[in-house]
């Protein structure tokens, strides 16, 4: 985060603690509920140490989901077995109806988690806490439910810019404070994470991706001091030459999809992390090889975060896990 070079890179990986691990698996049977999981501390402190256990990664992420913040503005978000998300698709009308002065009394057995993964994880394991950023988490709750190219909120914002702008508002100040309360917590570091940023236009780009984003850093960095926060805008191309001095995000994650050359340039700016295609971990063998060895190569000189280019899939194989740490670490 701050830069500093080690000889083999700092390792983790989106999504760690999911659904390709048996263990996560028969704790999920046992919560009942994804939510469940996600507010029952003792539950979200084991999925966090699970993968850490198991693999001992270099970072512990936070258990919880992006989709807690609109929970807590009172959106009832459900996760029914064998969909995505499901929440109340809202309306232009429902903005003012938002509760945003409770949330972190809704997300106190989240922030509980926070304090018992910090005092159970060893010290030299870093503990990350996140959240959505505004536009990514909007895209949820203005179509209720995950869509391939977010096109119910491009035309929500492009109809009613004034109300999205202040549903981005709302969101950014929420997630400002939770971010706060998850470093007094003891988190380590933050990541925002803008999994649907590439579907805006420049302009569209500017307002609702980098803006928002640019807020929560200010807001956060008011209460703690240099707090180091990872930005994450899945699939952004060249906007990310940018995006940096934008937001004032001081690592920036990478997805896969960019020429090597281009992520070097990248990384001259500061920090990256990232970016290996998670099609290669489900595939293993020289595909796995092979994509390791080009990110050390080519960013291994440099401040780098070894991580995947987007969440790690239910289907990858826990072999396939250990040889990229393996071959990683040497
Ligand atoms: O990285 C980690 O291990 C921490 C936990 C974490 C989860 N979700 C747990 C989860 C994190 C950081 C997230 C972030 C998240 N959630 C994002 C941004 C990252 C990304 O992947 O793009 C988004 C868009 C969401 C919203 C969300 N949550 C979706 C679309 C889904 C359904 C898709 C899926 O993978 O099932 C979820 C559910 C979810 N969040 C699961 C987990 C482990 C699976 C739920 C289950 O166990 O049934």
């Amino acid at each position: 985060m701050k830069g500093i070079q080690t000889e083999v890179p700092p390792v983790w990986v989106m999504r760690q603690a999911g659904r390709y691990l048996p263990e996560y698996r028969a704790l999920r049977e046992k919560a009942g509920g994804f939510l469940d999981l996600c507010y029952t501390p003792e539950f979200a402190i084991e999925a966090t140490l699970q993968p850490i256990k198991r693999f001992g990664f270099d970072a512990a992420i936070l258990f919880s989901d992006i989709l807690v913040i609109p929970d807590a503005l009172g959106r009832s978000v459900r996760f029914d077995a064998g969909h995505g998300p499901q929440l109340d698709p809202m309306s232009i009308d429902d903005i003012d109806g938002l509760e945003p002065e409770n949330i972190i009394n809704h997300l106190k057995p989240v922030l509980e988690a926070v304090e018992g993964i910090r005092s159970d994880l060893p010290a030299d394991t870093s503990l990350l806490g996140f959240c959505g950023a505004p536009w990514t988490v909007a895209t949820y709750m203005i179509a209720g439910h995950g869509t391939p190219d977010q096109a119910p909120a491009r035309i929500f914002a492009h109809q009613y810019p004034e109300a999205f702008e202040r549903l981005l508002n709302i969101i950014a100040k929420c997630s400002a404070e939770y971010l706060v309360a998850q470093f007094r917590a003891g988190a380590d570091a933050v990541q925002i994470f803008d999994s649907w940023a590439s579907v805006l236009d420049q302009d569209q780009f500017e307002k609702w991706c980098t803006r928002p984003v640019k807020k929560i850093v200010e807001l956060v960095r008011r209460e703690i001091d240099n707090a180091p926060i990872i930005g994450f805008p899945k699939g952004i191309g060249s906007f990310y030459q940018d995006y940096r001095s934008h937001t004032d995000i001081d690592m920036m994650g990478l997805d896969w999809a960019m020429p090597m050359s281009f992520a070097k340039k990248l990384q001259e700016q500061g920090p990256v992390q990232g970016n290996l295609d998670p099609t290669r971990l489900i595939a293993g063998g020289r595909a796995l090889d092979e994509g390791v060895d080009v990110i050390l190569e080519q960013l291994g000189n440099g401040p780098l975060v070894f991580n995947l280019g987007h969440g790690i899939t239910p289907q990858t194989p826990i072999v396939h896990v250990e040889q990229m740490l393996k071959r990683i670490r040497g």
